[in-house]
């Protein structure tokens, strides 16, 4: 099978994905290969963001984790910055009717209270208004990082127990997975990163504790539906064995 006769029917006949994180990257090389500012790459990168959540939800992914907005991306010019915070505003709003049609669900990692007023409430109003949506869960990663998130877990955790609310024995993954923000989406099965770079970029450390990675060299804003099936392709090539082996009976043998 070569790449480009990977297609959308390939793909389901077999495991699909339930969740897919992403990593939007590449938008300001994308845009600096076109003699344009940085920001157009964000502009296209989001329309990116709308073919793929079609496209996964179309094959049965349940849930897509995208990484909008980092922590450390307060770091970039305050231009950039403003434009990434409109573009959500805008996103959000221009998106709701095509959200709704396609049953999408909202819902948002990271500190939204650091974020400016009005696009917090925008952040708000989406999610209150595709709650009853029944289709795919598109989890927006915005100013999330995944250091914080774990901090967040650990001071909840340690604060429940301080109030004899939880026992020091008690503590597992199963409850500390509870006090992280994709606490209600199915486990991670497959990060997929653009744009050349092999890092992780402190996105979903502990999420991805077993999930494949898949990564490529074309920039975000060029990515397609059929990179998408691409990944998938490739993921259901995989073996996973969640550290586990597959082999029992050959595996026994050795000590036969
Ligand atoms: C990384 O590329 C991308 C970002 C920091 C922003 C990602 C945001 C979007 C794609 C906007 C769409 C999202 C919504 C919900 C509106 P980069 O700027 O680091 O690219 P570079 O590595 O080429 O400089």
């Amino acid at each position: 099978m070569t790449e480009a006769n990977i297609t959308k029917e390939t793909i389901l006949s077999g495991n699909i994905p339930r969740h897919i994180a992403i990593i939007m990257d590449g938008n300001g090389r994308w845009a600096k290969e076109r003699n344009m500012p940085r920001t157009m790459g964000h502009k296209r990168g989001a329309e990116t963001l709308r073919d793929i959540v079609k496209s996964a939800g179309s094959i049965g992914v349940e849930a897509v984790t995208a990484y909008a907005f980092s922590t450390e991306n307060w770091k970039r010019p305050d231009y950039e910055v403003n434009f990434l915070m409109n573009l959500l505003d805008v996103y959000l709003s221009g998106e709701l009717e095509k959200l709704n049609k396609h049953q999408v669900k909202v819902i948002f990692s990271g500190e939204l209270a650091q974020l400016p007023k009005t696009v917090r409430a925008r952040a708000e109003k989406t999610v209150v208004a595709t709650s009853a949506n029944t289709g795919l869960v598109l989890n927006l990663a915005v100013n999330y990082g995944s250091q914080a998130e774990i901090l967040r877990a650990v001071k909840s955790v340690a604060s429940d127990v301080a109030d004899n609310k939880l026992a020091l024995s008690d503590i597992d993954e199963t409850i500390f997975e509870k006090r992280l923000y994709t606490k209600d989406l199915p486990p991670l099965d497959l990060l997929i990163r653009p744009g050349g770079d092999l890092r992780i970029s402190n996105f979903l450390l502990w999420q991805l504790a077993y999930a494949e990675i898949w990564f490529c060299q074309d920039y975000w804003p060029d990515i397609t539906p059929d990179h998408l099936y691409r990944a998938i392709y490739d993921f259901q090539k995989r073996e996973r064995r969640f550290g586990a082996i597959v082999d029992t009976k050959s595996q026994a043998n050795i000590y036969e």
